[in-house]
């Protein structure tokens, strides 16, 4: 599917309707998002979510919703349309939500979208990182108006329904010309031009061009999973690497190696993280592992859909996996070993840490690492 519609939509610029045969985002992953984000400790997630009642934002409508209602894979639709009917839905009339960073929460999504991500790696030029927003209920259109998105994204919108989506589109060209250059116009109502307009229903999808104004709205409830693609430049690669690394690099002397990393070379170690989680913007949950169980012989196993990557920095190593990173001195040959080998046992891993100078426990704690961040299985 996404090689076609790359080609057949300039690069995913749209606009383009069509029916998939089957989209990447059912109601199962719905679930296993919102099973995750309530499962999820800490306030901070709801950062990721913004709330609608009256075309205003409620601050407090997530909390609620993710404590109280029933997220299982067969009930979790009825649950949405119940809770975000327009005239009677529990939260008040006309609510919805809007949840960014999808696939922080569940592994589950993440395997589900790994082929889907591999063919459009596969047919998109440049490097991309892959997140899921959803839109959910039946809020009527944001706030903030028709407005253009960032230059670098590409959408792809999957309605799930059980109602329809509509969506305006005007050129960018006619509302700069009679506004100047702006982002947004919250009175769309002011717009000279008269929009393309487009009605999603249930099953369908929309390659939005969201280099044009656009606005989307959910009169009825319904369930939209959209696919964003970034293209990242390298600088910022290269930035969100530092960042992603900062917290490792403040304990480096500043003799250290990574204090000659280039632009070009965080650049690359971008890339790696990225690959590591094949191209999936977030990192999946984190597994709470016990170590007690572990043997000499146990089998440390890479699972090839996600690489176990390593960059070396002078004597230490920064090893990728699933989109988290490790770094010490000293593991950087087992680690390598381990990722070419795609398996070793426990006891093999440690003395190849041993022997170049590591100690036990720092080869403990880059298994414990793999299996946390769900690189890497023990059998
Ligand atoms: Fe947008």
């Amino acid at each position: 599917m996404w090689a076609e519609l790359n080609e057949s939509t300039d690069g995913l610029r749209g606009p383009h309707l069509f029916s998939p045969p089957s989209g990447p985002i059912t109601f199962n992953e719905i679930a296993a998002i919102l099973q995750g984000a309530r499962d999820a400790p800490g306030s901070t997630k709801l950062n990721y979510f913004r709330a609608y009642v009256e075309g205003r934002e409620d601050y407090d409508l997530a909390r609620r919703f993710l404590e109280a209602e029933d997220f299982s894979a067969d009930r979790v639709e009825a649950t949405i349309l119940r809770a975000f009917e327009p005239d009677w839905g529990h939260y008040g009339k006309r609510a919805g939500l809007i949840i960014n960073g999808g696939l922080q929460w569940s592994h589950d999504v993440h395997e589900r979208l790994v082929p889907h991500a591999k063919a459009l790696c596969a047919s998109v030029s440049g490097t991309i990182t892959i997140d899921v927003t959803l839109f959910i209920g039946s809020y009527g259109a944001t706030p903030f108006g028709a407005h253009v998105d960032d230059a670098t994204h590409r959408t792809v919108i999957f309605n799930l329904g059980p109602g329809s989506k509509k969506l305006s589109i005007w050129s960018r060209e006619g509302v700069e010309e009679q506004f100047g250059r702006v982002r947004n116009i919250m009175d769309t109502g002011t717009i000279r031009t008269a929009p393309a307009r487009y009605d999603l229903r249930p099953g369908q999808a929309f390659v939005l061009p969201s280099d044009e104004f656009h606005i989307a709205y959910n009169n009825e409830v319904s369930t939209a999973a959209t696919l964003v693609l970034d293209h990242v430049s390298d600088v910022r690669l290269a930035e969100r690497e530092l960042a992603l690394l900062r917290r490792d690099l403040d304990e480096e002397e500043s003799g250290s190696k990574f204090w000659a990393l280039t632009l070009t070379r965080l650049c690359e170690m971008g890339r790696q993280r990225s690959r590591s989680n094949g191209f999936l913007r977030y990192a999946p949950p984190k597994r709470s592992v016990t170590m007690e169980g572990l043997q000499r012989h146990s089998e440390i196993r890479i699972d090839p859909r996600w690489p176990v990557l390593v960059e070396r920095v002078g004597a230490a190593a920064v090893v990728y996996a699933r989109s988290r990173h490790f770094v010490a001195d000293h593991i950087a040959r087992a680690a390598v070993k381990l990722a070419a080998a795609g398996q070793a046992t426990v006891g093999e891993f440690l003395e190849v840490v041993v022997a170049d100078g590591g100690d036990l426990a720092t080869g403990l704690r880059v298994i414990e690492f793999l299996l946390s961040s769900r690189g890497a299985n023990i059998e």
